[in-house]
Parts: C-alpha cells; structure tokens; sequence
C-alpha cells in the first residue's frame, strides 16, 4: 500500500495521475457536449429529453458512474492543488522568474501558469452547476413524457435557466476558463505521458488549442442559443 502511495505522490506519479484522470474528464466533456447538443433539435425538447430519461434509466446504476465521475473529479483536484503547493514550496523564488529560459519564454505560457486559476474557477463552476442542473428539482414544468414513461423535463429547466441573463454570462465566463484550462492540460498531459516527441510538441499545442476552443465554443453557444434564438415568449 506504501509503495503504491509513494509512487502517485512521486513527481512522475503526480504528473502521471493528474494526466489521466484529466484526460478522462476531457472525455467526459466531449460526450456531455454531444449529449447536449441535442438541446439544439427543434422538436420542443423531445430528443433532449429522450436522451436524458435514458440515463434515468439506468437506475442504481447512474449512480455508480456518477461516484465514479466524482471520484475522478475529486482526485484531478487533489493532486493539482497538491501538486501546485509541493511546486511552489520547491521554488522559492518568483515564479515568472523561474519560467523564463535563454531561448525566450518557454513553453509555460500564460495558460500554463494560471492552471490553478483556471481549475478553481471551473471547481467553482462545477459545484455551481451540479447543484443548478442535477441537485435542484424546483424548475417549471418538472416532468414530461417520454415514451408513455414519466421523466424529469430537463429540457425545461435549461431553458428555464437560460431566460436569465446572469446564468447565460455566468456560463459564457466560465467557458472561457474552461478553454485556458483545456489548452494547456492537453498538452500538458500529453507531454507528461511521453506521448509526445519534441518535434510534435507544435503540433499537439495547435491540436489542443483547436480542441479546448471547440468545446468551449460548443458549451457557450447553447445558453447563446437558447436566450437569443430559442427562447418561447413568456405566457
Ligand atoms: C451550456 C453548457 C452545459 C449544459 C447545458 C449542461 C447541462 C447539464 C445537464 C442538463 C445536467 C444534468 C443531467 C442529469 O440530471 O441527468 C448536467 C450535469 C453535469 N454537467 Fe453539465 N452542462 C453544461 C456544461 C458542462 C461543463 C462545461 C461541464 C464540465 C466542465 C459539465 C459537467 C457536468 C457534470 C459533472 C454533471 C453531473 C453529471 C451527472 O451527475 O450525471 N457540464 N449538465
């Protein structure tokens, strides 16, 4: 058991546990982003709620993935504040100093430095969010039909969500942490995996970029969506 802790608390093991439990979370957002796309099927949330209902379907089941998702959130945080407190009591010095090399200004760019910026706010984000979408139940017009079957109407409660300007900025604002965060972790995981050889180092930033700005466009364009095109007038 020693070992084992010894070895995921170790440099490489620290870079090693925050690299895949990231990588894994990118997952995560990716297939939550396709899911919620759905939301843009103009069919008065009928798919959107099909595809939600069918994780409510799941029973018990949901909730063994949900604690491990939690799980995984949990440690990626763990060991990035860890990691982070360990490195800066490593580096007494100021931090920009230490980041600047002879060739320039290395690879630890803005994006990289504000990592822990970043991860706070989307932990912030993230507690924000679950409690908003999944803990709270007191929307208008709690539950549809799908299929003949009972089901929560979370079609209603995003819409619901996102009549209010303060959600759709708080939303956009956080996206555009979640694109810092995603730019430079996937990189940084990447590199941190050995995936990667110097030469492609380029490359694998511009493919990381692409991708954290994919998704954090996707994420924003749906409060975006909903409180300018798709919302139906009050009644
Ligand atoms: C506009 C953007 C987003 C929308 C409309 C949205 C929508 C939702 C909805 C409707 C749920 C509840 C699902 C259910 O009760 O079955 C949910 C849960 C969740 N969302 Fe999002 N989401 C968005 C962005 C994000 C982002 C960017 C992240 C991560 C960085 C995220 C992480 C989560 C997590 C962890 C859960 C809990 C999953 C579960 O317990 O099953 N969401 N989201």
């Amino acid at each position: 058991m020693i070992p084992l802790k010894k070895a995921l608390t170790s440099p490489v093991g620290r870079k090693f546990v925050m690299s895949i439990s990231g990588i894994a979370l990118v997952l995560f957002v990716i297939v939550h982003l396709l899911g919620n796309l759905t939301l843009y099927v103009p069919d008065g949330g009928e798919t959107f709620n099909r595809y939600a209902a069918g994780f409510e379907a799941m029973g018990p089941f949901l909730y063994v993935i949900e604690l491990g998702l939690l799980a995984v959130i949990l440690i990626h945080i763990g060991w990035g504040i860890t990691t982070a407190i360990k490195n800066r009591k490593a580096r007494p010095e100021d931090y920009d100093e230490s980041t600047e090399t002879k060739g320039g200004p290395s690879r630890l760019s803005l994006a990289s430095k504000n990592m822990i910026v970043s991860g706070v706010v989307l932990g912030f984000f993230l507690i924000v969010h679950i409690w908003h979408f999944r803990v709270r139940k007191d929307f208008v017009g709690e539950t549809t039909e799908v299929d003949g079957q009972e089901a929560t109407n979370l079609y209603a409660m995003v819409h619901e969500a996102f009549a209010d300007p303060f959600w759709v900025v708080f939303y956009v604002g956080c996206m555009v942490f979640l694109a810092f965060h995603l730019r430079h972790g996937f990189w940084s995981a990447l590199q941190s995996l050995g995936a990667m050889k110097p030469e492609w180092s380029k490359a694998i930033y511009a493919i990381g970029f692409f991708v954290a700005v994919v998704l954090a466009v996707g994420f924003m364009g749906i409060p975006l969506y909903i409180y300018f095109v798709d919302l139906p007038p009050p009644v």
